[in-house]
C-alpha cells in the first residue's frame, strides 16, 4: 500500500476530480447494479473521520412515496428561499433545475451520528464541527467514486432537515447531512451549471491562496508558487 501512483493512476485520479459534476439532470432510465452501488457505499466508508469516529450512515431510498415526499419539501424550500433575492436573480434562480429526486434511480441520504463510540472522540473535543466535516469527507469520496463508475450524483440542500427526520425515521440526535440523488447519465458538463448559465463563475486559484497570513497573496517567500497558481493547473 506505500508504492507510488503510476503515471496512468495520477491520470485517473485527477481525472476524477476534474470531470466530477453535481448533476440534476441527464440521469437514464438504466438502474444501478448493487455491485457499482456497494463499491460507491465503499468507498465513502473508507473516508478519514476524527478520532476513526465512523460516524456516517448510508439511507438508500428508491421507494416512490419517499421520494415524492422529499420533493414536495425541496418545492417549498425552492419557492421559501427565493424570497431572500431580488429579480432578476430570482426568476434566474427559480428557473434553475436543482434536483434530480424522482428521476434517478436511487436516492441516498448520508446522515451524522455524534453518539457512535460514545461522547469521547479522539480530536472532537475542542471542535465538535470535526465529527460533521468527517462526514463530509465520506460524501466527497462517494462523489467522486460514483464519478469513477460513471455514475451521476446531485447533492439537495434545499429540503427541510426536519422533513427528512420525519421521512426517513431519524432518531432526534441523528443530523441529515446529505440529500444525494444517484443514477447513470448521459452526459457529464465540463463545468459546473452555475457557471454556464452565469450566476458564479470559478474563482482564480491565485486569488483564494495566502501566504502565511489571511490575505496575504504577495510574500517573497512563497515567490515560485506564486507564479505557477496564476496559470491554469487544471489536467496540468
Ligand atoms: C453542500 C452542498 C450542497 C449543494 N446543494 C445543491 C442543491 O440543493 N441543488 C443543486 O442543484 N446543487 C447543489 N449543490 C451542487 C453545487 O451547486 C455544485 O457543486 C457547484 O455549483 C459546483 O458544480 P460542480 O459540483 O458540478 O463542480 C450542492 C453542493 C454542495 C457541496
Amino acid at each position: 500500500m506505500t508504492e507510488d501512483f503510476t503515471e496512468e493512476e495520477k491520470r485517473g485520479f485527477y481525472k476524477a476530480i476534474y470531470s466530477r459534476r453535481d448533476v440534476r439532470s441527464h440521469f437514464t432510465s438504466r438502474p444501478i447494479e448493487d455491485g457499482i452501488l456497494s463499491k460507491i457505499l465503499n468507498a465513502a466508508h473508507h473516508a478519514p473521520s476524527v478520532g476513526f469516529s465512523q460516524p456516517w450512515n448510508f439511507i438508500l431510498i428508491k421507494d416512490q412515496d419517499t421520494k415524492k415526499k422529499i420533493k414536495e419539501s425541496f418545492e417549498e424550500e425552492k419557492n421559501r428561499s427565493s424570497q431572500l433575492v431580488e429579480e432578476p436573480k430570482k426568476s434566474k434562480y427559480l428557473s434553475f433545475k436543482l434536483e434530480g429526486i424522482l428521476e434517478s434511480p436511487v436516492n441516498l441520504c448520508v446522515t451524522y451520528d455524534p453518539t457512535k463510540f460514545g461522547p469521547f472522540v479522539i480530536g472532537r473535543s475542542s471542535i465538535p464541527e470535526a465529527g460533521l466535516y468527517s462526514v463530509c469527507c465520506a460524501i466527497q469520496n462517494l462523489w467522486l467514486s460514483a464519478r469513477t463508475e460513471g455514475v451521476g450524483l446531485g447533492w439537495v440542500s434545499i429540503l427541510s432537515n426536519d422533513t427528512l427526520k420525519e421521512t426517513l425515521d431519524l432518531p432526534e440526535h441523528v443530523i441529515p447531512v446529505a440529500y444525494l440523488c444517484l443514477g447513470y447519465v448521459d452526459e457529464f458538463a465540463e463545468k459546473p451549471d452555475l457557471e454556464t448559465k452565469g450566476w458564479l463563475p470559478r474563482l482564480e486559484l491565485k486569488d483564494v491562496v495566502y501566504f502565511e497570513k489571511w490575505n496575504d497573496k504577495e510574500n517573497k517567500n512563497w515567490e515560485k508558487i506564486q507564479n505557477m497558481i496564476k496559470d491554469n493547473l487544471d489536467y496540468a
